[in-house]
């Protein structure tokens, strides 16, 4: 961590700041564009920037897509820049500033948070990034979160990048998964079906079991809330679950398991 710290820091001219920690380097303008359009921002989302540096992102969130949004920074100077950077944009109203430490950022508002920072510092913010909302997107400029794999990761050539040894960026997006870990117990349509899910992130198993018989066992990702599962065995059977509270929905079935359509399922007691 330091090393690392310590490296950029080395490459970073005089006038630019940041923290021992994590040095103010800042995403270049089309690397910025690949995170927003990766995590499809448009004006309904909330963009959280986690040490914001010159607000580049959350600024651009707003002028480019119409996007409302925050960053906080824990540099004095660089919070002033932003301020002054927005009003500059005409987006003040939309972009907002804080000084303020990442960590004790309340990260629940955001639909979208952006980062900048360090792969420790990304596993630092990891259990409260997977405790938030199903279908918060999550960007990340270069790091990724050990091993939370990302939904998607894009490279992008910066032939001009001053910080280590590849001329180019990796974009990583991910989107926060429901919890469907557990023993479901089915009612309505799955009346007498129990369900157990066996989750890691956003990768999902899921056995149906009839009296005690397996009657299918699925596989799938889970994109935000819900779950698109298929049979293992690859036939053309398919059920889509949906988190919803504390139940898991059937929202659409198909193959043998379309009867299966309508079933709800609550944790078992
Ligand atoms: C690599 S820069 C990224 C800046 C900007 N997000 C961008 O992508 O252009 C990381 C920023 O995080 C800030 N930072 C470091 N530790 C922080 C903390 N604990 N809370 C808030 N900001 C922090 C640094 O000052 C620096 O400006």
């Amino acid at each position: 961590m330091k090393s690392l710290g310590l490296t950029l820091l080395l490459a970073l001219p005089v006038a630019a700041q940041g923290t021992d920690e994590v040095p103010f380097i800042t995403t270049p303008d089309h690397v910025t564009m690949t995170m927003l359009r990766m995590a499809k921002v448009t004006e309904k989302d909330y963009v959280l920037d986690l040490g914001s540096g010159d607000g580049r992102i959350v600024i651009t969130a707003a002028k480019r897509f119409g996007a409302r949004g925050l960053g906080v920074e824990i540099v004095p100077d660089l919070v002033k820049q932003s301020i002054e950077n927005a009003r500059k944009a005409k987006v003040s109203k939309r972009a907002e500033f804080r000084e303020q430490d990442l960590f004790k950022t309340d990260l629940t508002t955001a639909t979208v948070i952006t980062m900048y920072l360090l792969p420790e510092v990304n596993l630092q913010l990891r259990p409260a990034i997977l405790a938030l909302k199903p279908g918060t997107r999550i960007v990340s400029h270069d790091w990724d979160m050990g091993d939370w794999k990302p939904d998607r990761t894009v490279i992008v050539d910066v032939p001009d990048k001053k910080v280590g040894k590849e001329k180019s960026s990796k974009v990583h997006l991910w989107t926060v998964p429901a919890k469907m870990d557990g023993h479901w117990c089915g009612s309505g349509q799955s009346k007498g079906v129990t369900l157990d899910v066996a989750q890691s992130y956003q990768v999902a198993r899921a056995t149906f079991t009839r009296n005690g018989k397996p009657i299918a066992v699925i596989g799938g990702t889970i994109d935000g809330a819900e779950l698109k599962a298929m049979t293992i065995e690859g036939r053309k059977d398919a059920v889509w679950l949906r988190a919803n509270g504390d139940k898991l929905t059937i929202t659409r079935a198909q193959g043998e398991l379309a009867l299966a359509h309508g079933g709800v399922f609550t944790a078992c007691k």
